[in-house]
């Protein structure tokens, strides 16, 4: 068989009934958009809006969020094609072992584990430094050296610098997420909901009580001039700041990862991948213009939380505790969604043989992957406990970027290969939307350096190690096997 051996449609499919290897179906649309919501407003839109409107876009940041959401709007409708044709937990994946074979498939699979175990390892570090911040408000001090990296220089009360030893806040978050996984999917998306009506309340709050307080001489120039260097103002710095904010949008497509988990996949899928992202997107764009309607672009340099300096402006600043607070809640159901992708796709390679059975034991009782939610919870708090978070943040980036330039080609094999399928959802004018969402997400990439690249390919070195040495001898499809019974 060769490397390039396609599993068919009609095997995946079948896989994913009966058995108990079985998830539990029960997210109707609204959990599906409250997922998708819950995965994408989070370190991206609170942290870095500001940071790139001062280094790259001015107050055309928002035009740099448009920019973006076409590049997603075009990789969504393709993943909406293909999770209504083929609603399995091992979204992506999945896709690329129908499309265009097992290595490629392996290829995608293991480069998720860039987008969701390293993205929820990011924002588990924003999260623990949001809540350094609110205890210090409340006159609450942790050590230094418990609460940063050893890589992250941290400046004391009295002045003098240290390293931190291990960031002990990340990995408690990680620990409580993963253990409410563990016990279950409908559990998660009740909490999940929960936080996202906090965290989508508090972004209207900040838009509507901040327009009133909006200054029209911040916008002023809207594109600041360029000033000869690529990427510092002009419309090469709002390219540069799209593919820095990027990261706000990643999650989307994590809906995907709950096919089969999803009541009615065929109809609620895109709904919920397409649904979530214009919602983000409407609330980026307004969320930007008020930003920097408020401070002047300048003023953002160098902070990290740019929401407290803005409210600064408003009569309302008794606010900034209340959004801290948002803040927090929302960065925790991002994890949340991180989590859970990430063990459904490593549930699905397992289930063919690409990776050991203990990723896709079932909990007799809660019907969770917990083993492998398990595992992952151990791997992600060392990432979380000993990374600098520039670093893990751009590596998310990349891997998420790389995922949906395949995905977007992926819908044009699919399209020649198996033209008559059904297809519930239909991604429009194919091949020019997936040719465009494959530009976009490659200019993204290519904005993001030589550095992460090096990164992403040594990673996807060590993924064709795993495969050469495990994967390819215990592949199900190369044996035979059914992997529902194992026999
Ligand atoms: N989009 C998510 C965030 O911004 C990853 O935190």
């Amino acid at each position: 068989m060769s490397l390039f051996e396609r599993k068919p449609l009609e095997r995946i499919l079948s896989e994913s009934e009966g058995g108990e290897h079985t998830l539990k179906r029960s997210l109707g649309p609204a959990s599906l958009v409250m997922l998708g919501i819950g995965a994408i407003i989070g370190a991206g839109l609170f942290s870095l809006t500001g940071i790139a409107a001062a280094e790259n876009a001015g107050p055309a940041i928002a035009i740099s969020f448009a920019v973006a959401a076409i590049g997603c709007t075009f990789a969504g409708m393709c993943y909406s094609e293909f999770s209504t044709m083929i609603p399995i937990a091992g979204s992506a994946y999945t896709y690329a072992y129908s499309t265009m074979g097992e290595l490629l498939a392996w290829i995608i699979g293991w480069d998720l584990v860039l987008e969701y175990a390293v993205g929820a390892s990011t924002v588990s570090i924003s999260w623990s430094a949001y809540v350094v911040s609110l205890l210090h408000d409340f006159g609450i001090v942790l050590p230094a050296q418990l609460v940063a990296s050893p890589w992250q220089p941290m400046v004391l009360p009295n002045g003098h610098t240290v390293y931190g030893i291990i960031n002990l806040p990340a990995v408690l978050i990680v620990v409580l997420i993963s253990l409410l996984l563990m016990r279950g999917i409908k559990e998660s998306a009740n909490v999940n909901g929960v936080i996202v009506v906090v965290k989508v309340a508090v972004v209207l709050v900040f838009i509507s009580v901040g327009v009133w307080y909006i200054k029209g001489a911040n916008y002023t120039p809207f594109i600041p001039q360029n000033t000869g260097t690529f990427g510092e103002y002009g419309w090469s710095g709002i390219m540069r700041a799209a593919g820095v904010i990027f990261f706000a949008y990643i999650g989307f497509d994590a809906v995907s990862t709950a096919a089969q988990e999803a009541k009615q996949p065929q109809r609620d899928m895109p709904i919920g991948i397409i649904g979530s992202l214009v919602i983000c997107t409407i609330l980026y764009i307004l969320f930007a213009l008020v930003l920097t309607g408020l401070v002047h672009y300048t003023q953002f340099r160098g902070v990290a939380a740019p929401v407290a300096l803005a409210i600064e402006q408003t009569p309302f600043a008794w606010l900034k505790m209340a959004v801290k607070l948002a803040i927090i809640a929302g960065f925790t159901s991002v994890i949340l969604v991180m989590l859970l992708g990430q063990s459904r796709v490593f549930f699905s390679m397992s289930r063919d043989g690409l990776l050991p059975k203990l990723f896709s034991d079932i909990h007799p009782k809660f019907s969770t992957p917990w083993r492998s939610n398990l595992l992952f919870m151990v791997f992600v708090s060392l990432f979380s406990a000993f990374s600098p978070i520039s670093v893990v943040g751009h590596m998310t980036s990349i891997g998420t970027l790389l995922a949906f330039v395949i995905v977007c080609a992926g819908i044009i094999v699919m399209r020649k290969t198996q033209p008559d399928l059904p297809r519930p959802f239909r991604t429009p004018f194919v091949p020019v939307v997936p040719i465009l969402g494959m530009l976009v997400c490659f200019s993204m990439m290519y904005s993001l350096g030589w550095a992460n690249w090096a990164r992403l390919i040594v990673w996807l070195v060590i993924g064709l190690c795993v495969y050469f040495g495990y994967s390819r001898k215990h592949s199900r499809i190369r044996q035979h096997v059914d992997p529902v019974t194992r026999s």
